[in-house]
């Protein structure tokens, strides 16, 4: 049996992707009423953490407390990976004490590395270059309010980082159109030619959220960004999801981020706190998608 892993979105084909979202809406409904579902009793799940994280670590460590398993929290700082362990030993290590590993890095190599090296599945916790488990999260969101999201329009303003990366591969998989509206220079390393008009990138963030069902955005400085900081919120301050944008969206448009959030920088605070936010939902979500996905993966 092959080891399946999820390194980026398409690691899923799109039916396992909607089963998964299927299972994860059940999965919600199961911990809201209080009906214990302990479907990894006995499996330990390794979280290696080379960044900072709230939302995931959370989510993680809560999910496989929900499913009957156990995680770690490995910080780098605080394991031999931080004092210069090659990740491939590290992979092998895990691989004879723990049942699955999630990892947040920096170069999305060390994952790859991680899954090749190792025998157990690898979750990626966000790299520079993806952040998979989000999109799970913002689909399930979607889902849940409106269905399939195949044939609508989402709108990504601003950094075409990694979580622009994600939804590129997102809307390939699941058959929706993307518009990315970037400063020159911020455009995402994902974007192909062969993408056609399914996804295209334009200069301002009202031509991007023109008619579009969903608006998402993130930070201007990632994290490994830091340094950069002033020099791209420079170049990123017309890009900011305000009012003004949203109008430009669907009547019935709904906003998201994956958090954390810079209120007067990448959105003003009337959108992320109005009406058509639904931020905390979508990372609430984050426990019921990714539980869905240790699922999937130890018992693939
Ligand atoms: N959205 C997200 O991944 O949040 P954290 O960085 O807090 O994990
Ligand atoms: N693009 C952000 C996402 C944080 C969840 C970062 O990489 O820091």
């Amino acid at each position: 049996m092959t080891t399946r892993h999820f390194l980026a979105d398409d690691d899923l084909s799109a039916a396992e992707y909607k089963q998964l979202l299927a299972r994860a809406a059940e999965l919600k409904k199961l911990q809201k009423n209080g009906a214990l579902h302990h479907t990894c009793a006995g499996k330990a799940m390794a979280m290696v953490f080379e960044k900072s994280s709230t939302r995931t670590r959370i989510s993680f460590e809560t999910g496989m407390f929900q499913l009957g398993g156990h995680a770690l929290y490995l910080s780098s700082r605080d394991t031999q990976l931080g004092r210069g362990e090659p990740v491939e030993d590290t992979a092998r290590v895990l691989s004879e004490m723990v049942d699955i590993v999630m990892i947040r890095t920096f170069a999305h190599r060390t994952v790859e590395t991680m899954a090749e090296t190792g025998t157990i599945p690898v979750i990626n916790g966000l790299t520079d270059e993806f952040h998979p488990c989000q999109l799970l999260a913002d689909m399930q969101t979607w889902f849940d309010n409106r269905g399939d999201i195949q044939g609508a329009t989402v709108a990504w303003v601003g950094d075409g980082n990694n979580m622009c990366n994600s939804y590129i591969r997102a809307a390939r998989l699941l058959d929706f159109n993307l518009v990315i509206a970037c400063p020159e220079g911020f455009e995402p390393a994902e974007r192909r030619e062969s993408d056609g008009n399914r996804i295209r990138v334009v200069r301002d963030p009202r031509e991007a959220a023109q008619g579009a069902d969903l608006i998402a955005t993130d930070v201007w400085a990632s994290m490994g960004q830091e340094d950069d900081a002033k020099a791209r919120n420079l170049a990123l301050a017309s890009f900011c999801v305000d009012d003004n944008v949203m109008n430009e969206s669907k009547k019935d448009s709904l906003f998201m981020h994956c958090l954390p959030a810079h209120r007067g920088e990448e959105v003003s605070a009337s959108v992320i706190d109005g009406d058509r936010s639904i931020v905390w939902e979508q990372a609430g979500n984050r426990l019921h998608a990714q539980k869905a996905l240790v699922e999937f993966l130890l018992h693939a």
